[in-house]
C-alpha cells in the first residue's frame, strides 16, 4: 500500500520533472533559434517599380516586382548587368524608395517614409555588405566596425570597442583589430566590412556582389560566413553574377529587365 503510493508519488514527481525539463528545453530552443533582432523579419514587395531620371531620359530599372522573403531565408538574386539587382537591393535596404508600389518591411509599409525614418530602420534592422568594401582607409579595423554603433548612440566607447572586437573575432579577425584597411588582404577587408554589418546584430543582411572582388579562396571564406549568418537565423539576401555563388543560397530569384522571371529553390533549398 505504502509502496504503491510512494511509487505513484515517484511517478507523479518524475512526470513533473519531465514537464519542467520539456519546458526548459522549449525555452532553450526558442532563445537560441532565429530572430536575432527581436521582431519577425519579412520583406514584401508588391508591384514595385523604380524609374530613374524623371526628365526626358527615363530608365525603368524595376518594372513591377512582387517578392516575399520570410524570416530566416537565404536567397540569391541573379541577373545580367543592368537588370535592376542593385536597385532592388537599395529598396530592400531602405537606401531608396520605390517610384510606385509598396514595400512592407516586417509588416510595416515603408514605401514613403522620409530619409530620417529610413535611416533609423536601416541602422536597427539591416546590415549591408558591398562589392567595394567601403571601409574608411585612415582608421583601424575596430574603429571601422564600431561606426554603426556610433551612429546608433551606443556608449561608452569601451562598450563599442568591446562589441566591435567581438564582431571581428566572429569573422576570424581577432588578431587584426588594430590594422588599417591597407594593411589587410582583400578577403580580410571584406570580413571587416561583414563585421561592421553584424555589429548591430541586424535581423537582415543584404549583400551586393560581396565576392565580386575576391579570389576564390577568399570568396569561400566569405560565403562560409554568410552560411553561418543564415544558421543563426538571420535573413540573408545575396546578389551575385556567379552561378556557383548563387547556388550556396536556398532560393534563387532571377531578374531580367526589371522583372522577376524565375523564383525557385536551389539544390540546397530542396535537399532540406
Ligand atoms: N542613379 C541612377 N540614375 C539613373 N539610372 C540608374 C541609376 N542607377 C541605376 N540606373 C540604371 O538602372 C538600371 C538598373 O541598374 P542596377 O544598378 O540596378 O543594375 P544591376 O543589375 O545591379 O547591374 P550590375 O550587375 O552591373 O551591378 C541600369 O540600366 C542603370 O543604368
Ligand atoms: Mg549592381
Amino acid at each position: 500500500m505504502t509502496g504503491q503510493s510512494s511509487m505513484e508519488d515517484d511517478t507523479a514527481q518524475m512526470g513533473a520533472v519531465e514537464t519542467r525539463e520539456d519546458t526548459a528545453q522549449l525555452v532553450r530552443v526558442s532563445s537560441t533559434r532565429g530572430d536575432p533582432g527581436g521582431a519577425v523579419a519579412t520583406l514584401k514587395l508588391a508591384e514595385v517599380t523604380k524609374t530613374y531620371g524623371m526628365g526626358d531620359v527615363q530608365v525603368h530599372a524595376l518594372r513591377g516586382v512582387d517578392l516575399v522573403v520570410d524570416e530566416g531565408e537565404y536567397i540569391a538574386i541573379m541577373g545580367q548587368s543592368g537588370s535592376g539587382k542593385s536597385t532592388l537591393m537599395h529598396i530592400l535596404g531602405c537606401l531608396d524608395s520605390p517610384t510606385t508600389g509598396t514595400y512592407y518591411l516586417e509588416g510595416r509599409d515603408v514605401s514613403q517614409l522620409d530619409e530620417l525614418e529610413l535611416a533609423k530602420i536601416r541602422n536597427r534592422r539591416i546590415g549591408f555588405v558591398f562589392q567595394q568594401f567601403h571601409l574608411l582607409p585612415r582608421i583601424s579595423a575596430w574603429r571601422n566596425v564600431e561606426l554603426p554603433l556610433v551612429y546608433a548612440g551606443v556608449r561608452p566607447r569601451s562598450a563599442r570597442r568591446e562589441r566591435a572586437i567581438e564582431a571581428l573575432a566572429s569573422v576570424g579577425l581577432a588578431d587584426r583589430v588594430e590594422h588599417r584597411p591597407n594593411e589587410l588582404s582583400g578577403g580580410q577587408q571584406q570580413r571587416v566590412a561583414i563585421a561592421r554589418a553584424l555589429v548591430s546584430d541586424p535581423a537582415i543582411i543584404l549583400a551586393d556582389e560581396p565576392t565580386g572582388n575576391l579570389a576564390s579562396d577568399q570568396a569561400d571564406e566569405t560565403l562560409a560566413i554568410f552560411e553561418a549568418m543564415h544558421d543563426q537565423g538571420r535573413t540573408v539576401v545575396l546578389i551575385t553574377h556567379e552561378p556557383d555563388v548563387g547556388e550556396r543560397a536556398r532560393r534563387m530569384v532571377r531578374i531580367r529587365d526589371g522583372k522577376v522571371i524565375a523564383d525557385e529553390p536551389t539544390a540546397r533549398g530542396t535537399s532540406r
